[in-house]
């Protein structure tokens, strides 16, 4: 991989994403495409975005029966993402299909636990244990299904890491240290969750947001 920055191309406006892919290309290692934008520019969207040479993370977050799973990653595919997410708590099972069903080049990466979810909305879906022992269970389980690895925050990854060592690692939210951390009470920085062990990073408003897109993503990449 190019480097360890994935840009969240969170729009629905494909011109958008094609006009920031262009600017940013040269700081960034690969593009991540989610459920809003498939949803609104499906899989041409997505052929689109492969025009500009980086690889591809289609992180659509499947979750069903694992046959439908399976199906579902088969008709990706052709589209060779090098990255595609499943949610680990579908279960075994699914996350055992869904890897044999991708391309060699593919990692499959297990969502663990989503980090809009606090312990208690967790406890309201009927998980007992905090958020640090699920991400912990779910990676154990993500890697039992033989996945590549797994999505956890920042504060997770070094204990994912200690529990699987070989594992690819994705980190989402993290934020610069010098951009404006709002109100967030513990900010990972980029460097702090290469640190801990991530394999890349998932930046998207700090980047995409920005006056100077280019700027933010090459000062970013050279705190790492
Ligand atoms: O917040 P930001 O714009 O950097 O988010 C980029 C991506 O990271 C989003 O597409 C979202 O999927 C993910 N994210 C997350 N947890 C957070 C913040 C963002 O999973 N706390």
């Amino acid at each position: 991989m190019k480097g360890p920055i994935f840009v969240a191309l969170d729009t629905t406006d494909l011109e958008r994403a094609k006009s920031l892919a262009a600017r940013i290309r040269n700081h960034v290692g690969g593009l991540k495409l989610g459920l809003e934008f498939y949803s609104a520019n499906g899989p041409d969207g997505v052929r689109a975005m492969g025009a500009f040479d980086l690889p591809i993370f289609l992180d659509l977050k499947l979750h069903d029966i694992p046959n439908t799973v399976a199906k579902a990653v088969q008709a990706l595919s052709p589209l060779g993402p090098a990255i595609l997410t499943v949610h680990a708590a579908g279960g075994l099972a699914m996350m055992e299909d869904a890897k044999a069903a991708a391309p060699r080049g593919t990692k499959v990466v297990g969502v663990s636990v989503l980090t809009s979810l606090d312990d208690d909305d967790l406890a309201a879906t009927g998980i007992a244990s905090d958020s640090h022992g699920q991400v912990a269970r779910l990676t154990a389980l993500s890697r039992e299904a033989g996945l590549d690895g797994v999505v956890c925050s920042g504060r997770e990854v070094a204990a994912a890491k200690e529990l699987w060592p070989e594992g690819f690692f994705v980190v989402p939210g993290v934020r610069p240290a010098d951009g404006g951390a709002g109100d967030q009470k513990r900010v990972v920085t980029p460097r702090e969750a290469l640190d801990s062990g991530a394999s890349i990073l998932v930046i998207g408003r700090p980047i995409t947001q920005a006056a100077d897109p280019d700027e933010a993503a090459r000062a970013i990449e050279a705190t790492l």
